[in-house]
C-alpha cells in the first residue's frame, strides 16, 4: 500500500419519482417501509448526482463536499453508507500505478468524496435519493465490492429509504421484505427504461414559502397516530402495485394514470390523517390537479398523470410527446412565468417539448387560448409566478462510471475539489 497515490472513481445516477408512494417505515434505524413502493427512474441527462469518491494513504479523515461545499459526514446515514461499503470491500490492484490494497487495508484508508447535484438540491426534487445512491454506486466501485445492483441497493437504503430505486433505470419496485435485519428489502427492476419510451414527464416547481416537515418526521408522525396508514399498507398497497406491474408490462396508460393519481392523492390523505396534521401541497398543487383532472375527464381516456411527493412539486406524466405538448400548453396557460423571466430559464430540460407545443417566446406564452375543455364564460385566472420553472424529461436509465477525467470533481493529484 505504500507510495503517495490517489486512486479516484467517478459516478452518475439518476433520481426517481414515485408512483406507488413510500410512507411510514417500520424500523427507523435500517430504514425499512411498512409497504413496497414503484417509481420512474427520471433521464440523468435533465436529473442527476455526479459523484467523484478518492482513496489514498495520504488522507488523514473521510472527508465530503456537496455541491461545493464541506459538510460532516458523521450523521448516522452517512457512517451505515460507509460502514456497509467498507464491510464489502475487496483488494484492488493497479499495476501500471504500482498501487495494490489489500482487502483489510479499507478498514484504515480514508475516503474523499464530492457530489454535485445538477438540479436545485432544495427544491424538493429528491436529491437524496440520486444522493445516497451515488455514494454507494462510486464507492463500490472504488473499494472492488462485488455486490449486484439489488445488494447495493439494500446499502443505498440505509442512507436514504427512495435512494435503493435509484439503482435502476426504467420503472423499478421496492421490496418491503420481512427479515428484521432488513437484508431482503431491497430493490430489483421491472423494466428497463426502453420498455416504455412514449412517456414524458413535466415536473412544475412549485414557488413555496414554506418550510415543510421533513419526510423523516412526517413519516414518523403518521405511523405514530394514524390509522388510514395501517389500513392503507396492509389492504389497499399490495393489491395496487400487483395491477401497478401489470399496467406497466402492458404499456396500460389509462390503468397507470389511474393508480398513479390514486396513490398520490391517498398518500396526502394519510398526510392529513396525521396528529398534527401534515400540508405537503398548497393552493397551486390543487389547481395543477384541477386543470389535469378537467383535462383527463373531457377526453376518451386519461392522458396525463399527476403525483406529488413531500412538498408542493407536480410530477406530470404523459402518455406520449404529443400529449405532453399539449399539456404544457395548458400549464404555461395557467402558470406563465412572472414579467421579469425569460423563457429559456422558465422551461428546462428536453426543451423541443416546447417548440413542438409551438411556443417560441414569451409572447406566444401570452397569446395562449384557454383550454377548450373550460366552457366557463370568463377566461379563467392565469396564476403568474406560481410555479418558477419547469422541467422536461423522460424515463432514464441507472447508474454509470464516468471514465472521462475532465468530469471528476476531486483533483486526482490533490484529492480535494477541483
Ligand atoms: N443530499 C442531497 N444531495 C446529496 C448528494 N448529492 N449526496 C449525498 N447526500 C445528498
Amino acid at each position: 500500500m505504500a507510495g503517495d497515490w490517489i486512486r479516484t472513481v467517478t459516478a452518475q445516477t439518476p433520481t426517481n419519482i414515485a408512483v406507488i408512494k413510500y410512507w411510514g417505515k417500520r424500523d427507523e434505524n435500517l430504514i425499512l417501509p411498512v409497504n413496497d413502493s414503484i417509481s420512474v427512474t427520471l433521464d440523468p441527462a435533465h436529473l442527476c448526482t455526479t459523484t467523484t469518491v478518492a482513496v489514498s494513504p495520504g488522507f488523514d479523515q473521510d472527508r465530503m463536499w456537496l455541491n461545493g461545499k464541506e459538510i460532516s459526514l458523521s450523521g448516522g446515514r452517512y457512517q451505515n453508507c460507509l460502514r456497509e461499503i467498507r464491510a464489502r470491500a475487496a483488494e484492488v490492484e493497479d499495476k501500471e500505478r504500482g498501487i495494490k490494497i489489500a482487502k483489510d487495508d479499507w478498514q484504515k484508508l480514508h475516503v474523499h468524496i464530492a457530489s454535485y447535484n445538477n438540479f436545485p438540491t432544495a427544491a424538493g426534487l429528491a436529491s437524496s435519493a440520486a444522493g445516497f445512491a451515488c455514494l454507494v454506486f462510486a464507492l463500490a466501485k472504488l473499494m472492488n465490492a462485488k455486490e449486484d445492483h439489488s445488494q447495493l441497493s439494500a446499502i443505498a437504503r440505509q442512507g436514504s429509504g427512495s435512494a435503493c430505486r435509484s439503482l435502476y433505470g426504467g420503472f423499478v419496485k421496492w421490496i418491503m421484505g420481512k427479515e428484521e435485519n432488513g437484508s431482503d428489502s431491497l430493490a430489483v427492476q421491472l423494466v428497463d427504461e426502453k420498455h416504455w419510451d412514449d412517456l414524458v414527464i413535466i415536473i412544475a416547481v412549485v414557488s413555496s414559502r414554506q418550510k415543510e416537515t421533513s419526510s423523516t418526521t412526517g413519516m414518523r408522525d403518521t405511523v405514530e397516530t394514524s390509522l388510514l396508514l395501517q389500513h392503507r399498507a396492509k389492504e389497499v398497497v399490495p393489491k395496487r402495485v400487483v395491477k401497478m406491474e401489470d399496467a406497466i408490462q402492458k404499456h396500460d396508460f389509462a390503468s397507470f394514470a389511474q393508480l398513479t393519481c390514486a396513490d398520490s392523492n391517498q398518500f396526502h390523505a394519510v398526510c392529513l390523517d396525521t396528529c398534527p396534521p401534515i400540508f405537503y401541497m398548497n393552493d397551486t398543487s390543487h389547481r395543477i390537479i384541477s386543470c389535469v383532472e378537467k383535462w383527463n375527464r373531457s377526453e376518451e381516456t386519461p392522458q396525463v398523470a399527476y403525483t406529488f411527493d413531500a412538498g408542493p412539486n407536480a410530477v406530470l406524466i404523459a402518455r406520449n410527446r404529443k400529449t405532453a405538448a399539449l399539456l404544457l400548453q395548458r400549464l404555461l396557460y395557467f402558470f406563465p412565468p412572472s414579467s421579469d423571466t425569460d423563457m429559456s430559464s422558465y422551461v428546462l430540460g428536453d426543451k423541443s417539448i416546447l417548440k413542438d407545443a409551438g411556443i417560441q417566446g414569451i409572447n406566444d406564452v401570452e397569446a395562449l387560448p384557454p383550454p377548450p375543455e373550460i366552457k366557463d364564460n370568463v377566461p379563467p385566472p392565469r396564476n403568474r409566478g406560481e410555479v418558477s420553472y419547469f422541467i422536461c424529461t423522460r424515463p432514464g436509465r441507472g447508474p454509470v462510471l464516468l471514465s472521462d477525467e475532465s468530469l471528476a470533481l476531486l483533483d486526482p493529484s490533490t484529492g480535494l475539489p477541483k
